[in-house]
């Protein structure tokens, strides 16, 4: 066994299996089905949608090389917001759909399913006033605000795609997204609130749009949310307050009949090359799929307060805040905050005021968390969790230990679920009344999923093994393409591995069968949860005048997970100077957003290249990671010197 992975193993309490769906033999059998009777499975499953016409063909799916095509459901017709919201009003019109739990303590409020359905209506009819229908993209640049979730059901309601981005991302990253999906309409608000410090939204959507409608897009409408309440300036052509318009409205507003196939939303997502791409997923497996792993892995039963501390500018935001739950008829809590403010206590405190069940949260929180001591969870009471969640990214063994023993003080389960923006949904987790745990591990596949090892030739490894992650058979949430690329989705996903879909993920399987995410194996970063494209980043860096050339590198960080780590060479004749280091992080972050601010930049002369003029990337990530005695054979380099160089100045000294 390797060092990191821990050997413990927490087996299954009666207590869990006991009120939970299913135990190990029902689980067994339940994915044993699962693959040999694939159609029948999930037309079983796709009883938990209600549909206007419901699907007679189940999977239809290629992927062969030239000829990805991936569809489910081909035939069924259904509506998004009718699952999340109408159908569930003849029983739960007075039950909480959304609690709101704002960034100051004393704001929250509680939104019955009537209300949310009054709203997203609203909100519907404010879009479809605009001429939005079928098939037209809306940009959502909101806070953690219930209208968020109204604009994003709006959307589902009329059919509209909606693409959701996230409120930390600059300028011109939402300018990137507003052009590539062509979006006529933006719905923002005046400014967002985290952790009592303002971001001024409005402002940012005025510098995006200045700069699409300068590359001859043309966004007609801005819709306005009031939040805080600031002054921001209006363009009386253009924009208008969403309470406003929402008043010349009723609160009704039919469905649109959407076949299962019907886009519902694209949100871009980091990769190794080019810009973010949008990825796209559709109506009815997407839906069924969210909805059905959010009650077996979160053992979701009626009555449950649920809460996921995500952002909707996410995917788990989107899958895991709205969509599943919702689906399920869950009363689901929306967060605005930070984990540290007002104090450390904060998640543990929102817990105990809205007494929830299920906490589902990432490991960076966790771990800056923990930092804190045990005091500031151990002074609050915490008895109604039943259950806690990690995604993200992967949870090293003594944040789970801490997670489990003090915060959920052995009673909960952790659910330690990997997935991806692609894949719509969890794929491999344990289910909480079935799976014994290994801390650290994602332990075994959710129904219908197949995962693979292969090593990098793609031959596929059996029993205890390490290598690439791929999915051998579709899924009904796997993304359909990336918007206005398909042969893109091939080439990211397909054409490096045939016939299978390739996560990016290194893995590793045990003696028991457990899969341990190990992380990625490509040119992506997680920091703190969040995918970067360390090409992103360079490009970023490049395009400042000092700069002659720069290369990006994941480094091991205590909290985040990973941090950015920057290696830039000057232009001639430039002094590194540390002023010049604070600009350069400071451009990053304006450039793209704080999230991709480099944690470290090393000023480097010159890089190690192959005599071929490539990058060698796989040296600059053991300098970084502080691993010089395993560089590896560097005699393939131009200049096999520059290294020595590399490694003495080194920036994160351990
Ligand atoms: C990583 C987030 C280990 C992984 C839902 C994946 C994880 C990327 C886990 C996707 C986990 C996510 N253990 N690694 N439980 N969950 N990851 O698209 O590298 O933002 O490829 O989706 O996060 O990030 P994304």
């Amino acid at each position: 066994m390797e060092g990191w992975m821990s050997d413990k193993i927490y087996d299954v309490p009666s207590e869990w299996t006991s009120r939970a769906y299913l135990d190990d033999a029902k689980y067994k059998e339940m994915y044993a089905r699962s693959i040999s009777d694939s159609d029948g499975f999930w037309a079983e499953q796709a009883k938990r949608l209600d549909w206007t016409h419901a699907p007679t063909k189940i999977e239809n799916t290629s992927y062969a090389p030239g000829n990805i095509s991936i569809k489910w459901f081909e035939d069924g017709v259904l509506n998004a917001a009718y699952n999340c919201i109408d159908r569930h009003l003849p029983k739960r019109a007075n039950q909480t759909a959304i609690i709101w739990e704002g960034d100051d303590p004393s704001q929250s409020k509680h939104i019955t399913y009537q209300e949310l359905h009054d709203e997203v209506a609203k909100m519907a009819n404010v879009l479809r006033n605009r001429n939005v229908g079928k098939g037209d993209r809306v940009t959502i640049y909101l806070p953690m605000i219930p209208e968020a979730a109204y604009a994003m059901l709006a959307c589902a309601r009329i059919g509209a795609i909606h693409s959701v981005v996230f409120a930390g991302f600059s300028p011109d990253s939402l300018a990137q997204r507003i052009t590539d999906c062509k979006s006529k309409i933006i719905i923002t608000a005046d400014e967002g609130l985290r952790g009592g410090k303002k971001v001024p939204l409005k402002k940012n959507v005025d510098a995006a749009v200045a700069k699409v409608n300068e590359k001859a897009g043309n966004v007609d409408w801005v819709v306005v949310v009031k939040h805080t309440g600031a002054a921001v300036d209006m363009d009386p052509a253009r924009d208008f307050w969403y309470r406003e318009a929402a008043e010349m409205v009723t609160n009704e507003c039919p469905c649109e009949e959407m076949n299962a196939e019907d886009p519902l939303f694209i949100l871009y997502t980091s990769g190794s090359t080019g810009t973010p791409k949008g990825v796209l997923h559709t109506t009815g497996g997407y839906l069924l799929f969210a909805s059905m792993t959010h009650q077996y892995v979160f053992d979701y039963h009626e009555g449950d307060i649920y809460w996921c501390t995500a952002d909707v500018g996410w995917v788990t935001g989107h899958s895991y805040i709205l969509y599943g739950p919702l689906a399920n008829g869950a009363t689901t809590l929306m967060f605005e905050g930070v984990p540290n403010y007002p104090d450390n206590s904060r998640f543990w405190q929102v817990i105990d005021k809205h007494k929830v069940n299920i906490f589902y949260t990432a490991p960076t929180a966790i771990r800056a968390l923990m930092q804190a001591g045990d005091e500031p969870v151990k002074k609050t009471s915490r008895a109604s969790l039943r259950l806690m969640g990690s995604v993200g990214e992967p949870i090293n063994p003594e944040a789970w230990e801490w997670y489990y023993h003090v915060v959920g003080d052995g009673r909960c389960p952790i659910v330690d679920t990997w997935w991806q923006t692609e894949t719509g949904g969890i794929l491999i987790t344990p289910l909480p009344g079935a799976t014994k745990l290994k801390p650290g591990s994602a332990t075994r596949p959710f129904f219908g999923v197949v995962p693979e090892i292969v090593d990098a030739d793609g031959k596929v490894l059996e029993g205890e093994t390490s290598g690439n992650l791929c999915i051998a058979k579709s899924w009904p949430g796997q993304m359909r393409t990336v918007y206005g690329d398909h042969e893109r989705f091939e080439q990211t996903y397909f054409s490096t591995y045939k016939n299978k879909y390739f996560t990016g993920d290194g893995c590793r399987r045990d003696a028991d069968g457990y899969y341990w995410i190990t992380g990625r194996v490509d040119d992506v970063i997680n920091v703190s949860g969040h995918r970067m494209g360390t090409a992103e980043v360079e490009s970023s860096l490049v395009a400042h005048d000092k700069v002659s050339e720069a290369a990006v590198v994941g480094y091991p960080h205590d909290i985040k997970g990973q941090g950015i780590y920057a290696y830039v060479t000057l232009m001639n004749g430039v002094e590194p100077t540390e002023e010049l280091r604070k600009e350069l992080v400071a451009w990053v972050r304006k450039d793209i957003g704080p999230i991709a601010s480099p944690d470290l930049i090393q000023f480097a002369p010159g890089l190690p290249k192959t005599r071929s003029g490539k990058i060698m990337r796989r040296i600059l990530r053991k300098i970084a990671e502080d691993e010089p005695s395993s560089l590896g054979d560097t005699s393939t380099l131009a200049d096999p010197a520059v290294v020595d160089d590399l490694v003495e100045k080194r920036q994160n000294k351990k």
